[in-house]
């Protein structure tokens, strides 16, 4: 059966010849390249649900970590460095730009490399979803701050289905006679703002401006041909670390002026608080994996990879727990309500016009994650059409500007309308499974190229293989198992769609299988 031929043809790292790339990152160039893919809209969006869980119409979905929320950091944390390791050991023998796709093609074959390539646009495509509608949810913060009238309303800043929950909830607010005056003004003119949105038929057209205006606003600088700059990502990582410092700072000097803390209770749902959260956390460290494909880039691969990869996780694990302590000491942990908690904690602590330049710093952050991901996705697009899995055009470059342009607009244009149709809960979970699923594919794919290829070269070996990546694959299961079971579904439906289009195209026009064929 030739579902399973394997690519082994992939030349070994050799000091760079297969690629054409240069030798020139180390370690330090590698911390800063995973922090900058690694702090966003995880640390200024979910810690929020991390923190206090999420509901939804059926009930309590996922179980709030309250303050634990810092041991939730450090145990994903924890499952991140051992699916780190793994990648940087393969990734260092496979030299491609497809990251996980191109690694499983070595590893297991055509198949597994398509499910994991189309299981890969859920954690780019459906990550950036997230990304955008927190930028969102900042750049609204930002306006607000700058002039308190300057607010959107909801059928022009939420997706869809969020925008009908508000809606439900301000008509409850309503016909609550306990409800003070000032909820009932909010909930009126919610309902009114509502009542005079455009509609189609008996539909509001609701839709995620914020979030769509970015994504589009970046797929034009994409097709142009902006490219990732090591020299604007060190500015991007600067402006990071100074802004989560001065939260920390600040945060501090507030506790210790008060001299208390609302640490208590601290894990208010015990342990399955503290898993829930800490698979959650799972988006705030997605990122570090661009450190350890840059494996064919580093002048040592075998010592510096290593290196990057723990410390950038290490700097950003440092920094979480650190942000969820001040977080949770500062405001009790069930105020936490908004998508920009760590603003809206700024002028809780009485720093208001702080809050402001906070949100615009958040905003130019999550703009570089957003940029990162986007790249990243028609990379992936790219590779799958080169070799013959998704159509020619997805691999065409513009003729003026260089870039894959049909990559680049599909990707843009779908990423701008799933802002408007999944909610954030939806978003965020859906890329941590499928992010998850793929990572423990790479930690299985070590153990199997190292039973089929064991004398392939390994610029890096994983220290204390097998076990390292076997507890990559256990860590990575327990996140799985720590998210809301309708991520399942989706996931399943997910895939199996990717069956379809790879039955219907993938496995005719497959490069590899034409070649084997002597076609
Ligand atoms: N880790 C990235 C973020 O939090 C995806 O935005």
């Amino acid at each position: 059966m030739s579902l399973f031929l394997r690519k082994t043809g992939l030349e070994p790292v050799d000091g760079g010849h297969g690629t054409g790339l240069k030798r020139t990152l180390g370690a330090l160039d590698l911390t800063f390249l995973g922090i900058g893919a690694i702090i966003g809209a995880g640390l200024f969006s979910s810690i929020k649900d991390m923190i206090v869980g999420t509901t939804a119409a059926s009930g309590v979905q996922m179980m709030g970590a309250g303050p634990a929320v810092m041991v939730s950091y450090a145990l994903t944390a924890l499952a991140c460095g051992f699916a780190a390791l793994c990648y940087a050991e393969i990734s260092a023998m496979v030299p491609n730009a497809g990251s996980a796709y191109s690694y499983s093609y070595a590893a297991f074959g055509e198949l597994i490399a398509w499910i994991i390539g189309w299981d890969l646009i859920i954690e780019y495509a459906i990550g950036n979803v997230y990304v955008a509608q927190s930028w969102g949810d900042y750049f609204q913060s930002f306006l607000h701050g700058l002039n308190g009238d300057w607010t959107l309303p909801a059928w022009l800043t939420k997706d869809f289905q969020t925008a009908t929950k508000l809606v439900g909830d301000a008509g409850a607010v309503l016909a609550n006679a306990a409800s003070s005056i000032g909820e009932r003004g909010a909930a009126q003119s919610t309902l009114d703002a509502w009542a005079n949105a455009p509609r189609i038929g008996e539909w509001v057209v609701s839709i995620n401006l914020p979030a769509a205006g970015i994504t589009i606003a970046l797929t034009v600088l994409l097709f142009l041909g902006i490219r990732e700059s090591t020299r604007v990502n060190a500015v991007m990582v600067v402006l990071k670390l100074g802004l989560v410092a001065a939260f920390i700072g600040l945060g501090a000097l507030t506790i210790w002026r008060r001299g208390e803390t609302h640490w208590t209770p601290f894990a208010p749902n015990g342990f399955t608080g503290i898993w829930h959260g800490a698979a959650l956390g799972f988006f705030s460290y997605i990122g570090f994996d661009a450190v350890s494909t840059a494996g064919e880039e580093c002048k040592n691969p075998q010592r510096d990879l290593p290196r990057g990869l723990i410390a950038s996780l290490l700097i950003c694990t440092v920094l979480y727990v650190l942000t969820a302590a001040v977080l949770t000491g500062v405001v009790p942990y069930e105020s936490i309500v908004t998508n920009d908690p760590l603003a809206q904690a700024m002028e809780a602590m009485g720093y208001r016009n702080f809050a402001t330049v906070f949100a615009f710093g958040a905003v130019i952050a999550m703009t570089a994650v957003l940029l990162v991901f986007q790249l990243g996705q028609t990379r992936i697009f790219m590779v799958m059409s080169r070799d013959g899995l998704l159509p020619k055009v997805f691999s065409k470059v513009h003729p003026r500007f260089q870039t894959p342009h049909i990559s680049t607009w599909v990707t843009g244009l779908v990423v701008a309308l799933a802002c408007s149709v999944l909610t954030p809960g939806q978003a965020i979970g859906m890329c941590n499974i499928g992010t998850l699923f793929a990572f423990a594919l790479v930690a299985l794919g070590v153990i199997v190229l190292r039973i089929r290829e064991p004398d392939r070269p390994r610029p890096f070996k994983v220290p204390l293989y097998p076990v390292t990546p076997i507890l990559a694959i256990l860590a990575c299961l327990a996140l799985i198992l720590g998210l809301e079971r309708s991520n399942y579904l989706r996931l399943v439906l997910w895939l199996a769609a990717g069956l379809l289009v790879y039955a219907a195209y993938g496995y005719r026009n497959s490069v590899l299988r034409r070649n084997s064929r002597g076609g």
